[in-house]
This record gives C-alpha cells, structure tokens and sequence, in this order.
C-alpha cells in the first residue's frame, strides 16, 4: 500500500518528497519532530490517532525554543495529519513523522535569517522494542543538561546523544539504554521515559532531570491515578534504586509501555512482568485502541466511514 507525504503544503507519494543537499536542517540538527502513533481497531475498522493535539502542542513549543515559524496553526497540523492518515488508509497500526525544520539551502551555524517548513508522513510501524521484557543497561553516556540542548524539545540535533547510547546498549547485547542526568540521577532511555514501581507507588524522574516530558508518561500517570488508585511520586531517582524497585517499565509513542526485566546484569523484582506494570500495560493498550470509553477524546478517529466518529 502507498505512502504519503503532506510535503511543500501538498499531498504527493511518499517517494516524491525530497529535500536537497544544502537543506540547512541536515547539516546543523536545526529540525524537530515528533513521533505520534496511529492505533488500528480491527472491531471499529478505525485508525485511531492517540493525544495528537498534545503532539503537536509539544512541536509548536519545541519550535518557539528553535526559533522555527511555522505556515500552519495547531489546528492546521492536526487537520493535514488526519487527512494524510485517512489518505494512506492503513489497516494496521502506524507511525506518524512530522519535522518542522530550517530549510533554506544555506550553510553557517545560526538560527536567524534561515526559511522554515514543515512535512510530515505516515508508514506502517508495528512494535519498537521488540520484546515482552526488556534487558537495559545504564549507558556511558549522558542526558544533556538544558543549558546545553533542551531535552525537553524534539530537537533532531539532540538525538545524537541518544543514538549514542542506543547502538552502545544494542551493541553489547541489551534492548536499551538507560540514561543519567548529567549530575548522575536516573533520567531516561534512549526514546522513553523509566517509572519504577517502589512500595506500590510510580516513583519517575521530574523534568529538571533531563528528561523529554513524555505524553506516555502523562498518559500512564493520568490512568494510575483514576483507574488503579495509584499514586506517581516525580523526584531524582540514583542509579542504585534502579536495582532495589520491585517493577520497572519504560513508556514511549513508539515503546508503548515495556516493562524491564533487568538493568546492568541486576532482575529487577523476579525478572518477571510486576503486577501494577501488566495492569497498566493492558489499560494503556485498551485506551490507545478506543477501547476505553472514558478515554475517547485521546483517540482521533482518521477514516470517516467509522461509527465511532460520531462520539
Ligand atoms: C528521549 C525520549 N524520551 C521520552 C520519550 C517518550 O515520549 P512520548 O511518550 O511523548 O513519546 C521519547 C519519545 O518521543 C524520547 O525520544
């Protein structure tokens, strides 16, 4: 089936977007993205787009720090996003790619002075970390602090540091990588935010940690609190803790919710799935999917034709 791209403000085949070699973004990481997943229903036969307004909420705010104006307004980026996932017509679930970007064909370090634009493009994308438990180590390498890079914009620059410790933790034979901040707290994975599980609370790191505030994370500490009647503690996490917590999950667009087995040759808990981890992996999955009636105004329906658009 045929992907497509909103590209140069038009619909064309995903094949046909192209940006040239001079594109400023390439060669200076003065671009941001976002990752939004589109969650497909068998029963309902609907894509539905999860939290795509705090998506583009979090790119419009990520722009401002960038200094990237943007020609389309927050409404106008979820209208084109809808219209490009309905055009696609996927029947399974997907990954939507927006980049906001600097793009005049222009070389030197800046970011005044420089044209801005905006894609964004659809494709089939199933699991990310592609097991049921996953194997992490913490990574030599560090989150940046604020004053460096702010982690908490998408900024494609920044990126680099996580592929770092991804391919690190992939090449020493781990699922992914745990990062610290750069004063040695706990901050994050390498596209996912870390809960643990420490005496029946959600204990994860705060923003001042270094971390990207995750829309999973707000989603899964929204649900803990009204459907499990479990309370997050956000405060610096050290590195020992990581060992001691009876359950331990990360939670990202792309991840989902995955929970971790064992961190730096340490089970966490028995090494199984904890209790409160399977609770809110299934509760997650249920909302995501519009199976959760409470949580519908999350989910963007994309195909017209469905019942449930009239909710
Ligand atoms: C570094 C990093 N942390 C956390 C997350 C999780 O954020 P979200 O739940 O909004 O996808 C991501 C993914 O976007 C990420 O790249």
């Amino acid at each position: 089936m045929p992907s497509y791209a909103f590209f140069h403000k038009e619909f064309v085949p995903l094949e046909e977007a192209k940006i040239g070699i001079m594109t400023h973004a390439l060669h200076y990481g003065t671009a941001l993205f976002e990752g939004i997943r589109g969650n497909w229903n068998p029963e309902h036969e609907q894509i539905y787009i999860f939290r795509l307004r705090e998506h583009y909420e979090r790119l419009l705010n990520g722009c401002h720090v960038m200094k990237i104006d943007l020609p389309h307004t927050l409404d106008e980026l979820c209208r084109i996003t809808v219209a490009l996932v309905e055009m696609c017509g996927f029947q399974e679930d997907i990954y939507i790619r927006p980049l906001a970007y600097k793009s005049s064909e222009a070389l030197g370090v800046r970011l005044h002075d420089l044209d801005s634009d905006f894609f964004v493009f659809a494709i089939p994308w199933g699991r990310y970390l592609d097991v049921d438990k996953a194997r992490c180590i913490v990574s030599s390498w560090r989150r940046p602090d604020d004053n460096v890079i702010p982690p908490q914009a998408k900024i494609t620059g920044i990126y680099a540091n996580n592929a770092l410790a991804k391919t690190e933790a992939v090449e020493n034979n781990y699922d992914e990588a745990i990062m610290l901040s750069p004063v040695g707290y706990v901050s994050e994975g390498s596209g996912e935010n870390i809960f643990l599980v420490i005496d029946g609370k959600l204990v994860t790191p705060p923003g001042y940690n270094n971390i990207l505030m995750g829309i999973t994370r707000n989603t899964v500490i929204e649900l803990a609190q009204k459907e499990l009647g479990v309370e997050t503690i956000e405060r610096p996490i050290s590195r020992s803790e990581l060992y001691t917590a009876q359950e331990c999950f990360m939670t990202g667009t792309a991840a989902h919710l995955t929970p971790i087995a064992e961190i730096d040759q340490r089970k966490i808990g028995d090494g199984e799935i904890g209790k409160i981890t399977r609770k809110l992996q299934k509760l997650y999955q249920d909302v995501i999917r519009g199976n959760h009636p409470k949580y519908l105004h999350w989910c963007t329906p994309a195909y017209k034709k469905s019942p449930v658009t009239e909710i």
